[in-house]
This record gives C-alpha cells, structure tokens and sequence, in this order.
C-alpha cells in the first residue's frame, strides 16, 4: 500500500492509489500528486520539495503510517500550511515487544545457535559453547526514553535488570520514575551499560550518534540494539567495532539503507543480528495504523481535527 492520493469534493473523496507493495517511482509520485489536496505515504516515500512542488498549491495534509516522520520535509511543509498526521501510540507495544525480541536474539545468539543445529555445528554440550549475556543484574542504556523506550524499559525490567539509564535531549523525570532510570550524558551511557538500546527519533542531533567514539567508549561484553532509524548509526563504524570486538554484539532492525544489500559487510557477521525494518509489523498494529493514518487524511481534508496530528 504506497502513495495514495486524494482528491476532496463536498462528502466524498476520489482515491488515486498505488496498489503495489512495492515503492512507487518517482516519476510516478511527481504525476501522481499534482493538482491532489491530500497523501498518503509510508516511511519509504520521501515527501520532498520536488514532490511538495509537483502536488502544487492544492495539497492541504500529507497523512504518513509511521510514527517517524523523517522522511517529510517538515520545514517545507510547515512553510506551505500543510497539515500532517502520523500514527503514534499504537505501534508502541508491537515495537518495544521486538526490541526484546531482537534484543534476547543477539544477546543469546539465536540465529546463529539455530544454524549451528542446521548445519551439523552441534556435535554435543559444551560448557562454553554459544554462550551469550543476560540480562539478570545488567544495567540498560536507552537513548531516547520516550514512548518506545519507556515501553521497553518497562518490559525488560522483570528480567531482573539492576539498572536503567537514559540519555536524550532532556530528563523526562516523570517517564524515568517508574524504572528509577538515571538521566546521563551519551558517553556515560556508552560507559555504564550492558545493554544499550536506541529508540530516539532521527533528528539532525541524532543523525550519526554511535559512531567510532561512541563504539570505542562501550564495554567490550556489551550488546547495542537499534529500533530507531538507521542513520543514528555510522554502519562503517559499527562494523568495525564489532569486527575489532570493541563491542559483543549487535541487533539491528533499521540500517541504512533499506533494505541492505545483501553483500553488506555488516551480514558478514556472527555478531550482528539484522531484521527487515519490522518493528510494528503485528497484524493487529498494522491494521490500526491503517486505520488511523486514513481517519487522519480524512479529517485533515475535512479540516476537522485529526486523530494524531504531528506539532509542527
Ligand atoms: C516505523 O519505523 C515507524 O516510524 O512507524
């Protein structure tokens, strides 16, 4: 479901629509868009200036089924009175449930364990054999403590961990309460933690946070998660580290770009867990954003409140 365009009469609405999973082409987008008052758009649809240009002066709200919205050019379209609505909330839980997913894969080596009994590996019980980290006793880092990193803060505390962490652009004292999360600079987090785990919006602060300086500041046994966007990673970087063992292991369902090419250096590696973007992919979450990005698009075309309008 990619690049659905509507055009708003008095009750009703026309609906152009690219009726493929796969991404739309630009040229297809550029026509597509023109003359229309309203979009609909996944994360994989860049909604730049060539694009705002092509729709023209009609096009009143852009409707995203995401929670992420950096694929917007938002001060283009603050600049043009265009409204936006997204899809917070409800992706929440599916999201922080495969952070733990992904999480416990890496740090137990799931994939690589299953191989090993595919691949004849598994001769017999060794003591050291496939051994990972736990998170009994463990301290977590969560960049990002908001909605995604609260929920999975709130979900990996019952595994026995001893301590939260968070960085962000500010302490959220009232989010943090519940874990007794300590609010730290980035590099004491890369420092302290067992586990760090990124679930901050991509932003111009965060673009390329973990990089060679980050990488080089955590624990050599330690495990780094990504659930946000790919680009708050420097990948090169994140190779290296995982390569030159400056750092365990790394679970990734974001990566720039998406998806990797198969000949990625990055899947070259036993330590390094990488998912296809899936985060909020449960059939029930899916549906729901669906849901509300369309109830988002129609009211905007209406010019009545949105559901979930993003503060521009
Ligand atoms: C997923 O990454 C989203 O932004 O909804």
């Amino acid at each position: 479901m990619a690049g659905h365009l509507a055009q708003s009469l008095s009750f009703s609405c026309s609906v152009q629509q690219w009726d493929s999973d796969e991404p739309i082409p630009q040229s297809e987008l550029l026509a597509g868009v023109a003359g229309k008052d309203g979009v609909l758009c996944l994360l994989s649809d860049r909604i730049d200036k060539e694009v705002l240009d092509a729709a023209g002066p009609t096009l009143k709200v852009i409707s995203t089924l995401s929670v992420g919205y950096d694929h917007l050019a938002i001060s283009e379209i603050k600049e043009r009175g265009i409204r936006v609505g997204y899809t917070p909330d409800i992706l929440t839980d599916a999201t922080a449930e495969l952070t733990v997913a992904l999480l416990l894969a890496t740090s137990r080596r799931l994939p690589e364990s299953v191989e090993e009994v595919k691949n004849g590996g598994w001769t017999t019980w060794k003591p050291l054999w496939m051994c990972g980290y736990g998170l009994s006793g463990s301290t977590v880092g969560i960049i990002g403590l908001g909605r995604i990193g609260q929920a999975v803060a709130r979900r990996l505390k019952p595994f026995g961990v001893n301590k939260f962490l968070y960085t962000g652009r500010h302490p959220r004292p009232e989010g943090a309460a519940e874990f007794k999360a300590e609010f730290v600079p980035l590099a004491k987090l890369a420092e302290e933690s067992d586990f760090v785990i990124v679930t901050c919006s991509l932003t111009p602060d965060t673009q390329g946070m973990c990089s060679r300086e980050f990488f080089c500041k955590m624990k050599k046994t330690s495990v780094f998660i990504n659930t946000s966007r790919g680009t708050v990673v420097n990948q090169d970087d994140l190779y290296e580290a995982l390569v030159k063992g400056h750092i365990a292991a790394a679970g990734l369902d974001v990566t720039t770009p998406e998806p990797l090419p198969v000949d990625h250096p990055l899947l070259s590696l036993k330590n390094c867990v990488i998912l296809p973007h899936i985060g909020s992919a449960t059939y029930a979450t899916r549906n729901a954003m669906s849901a509300l990005a369309a109830n988002n698009l129609l009211a905007g075309l209406k010019g009545e409140s949105m559901p979930s309008e993003l503060k521009l």
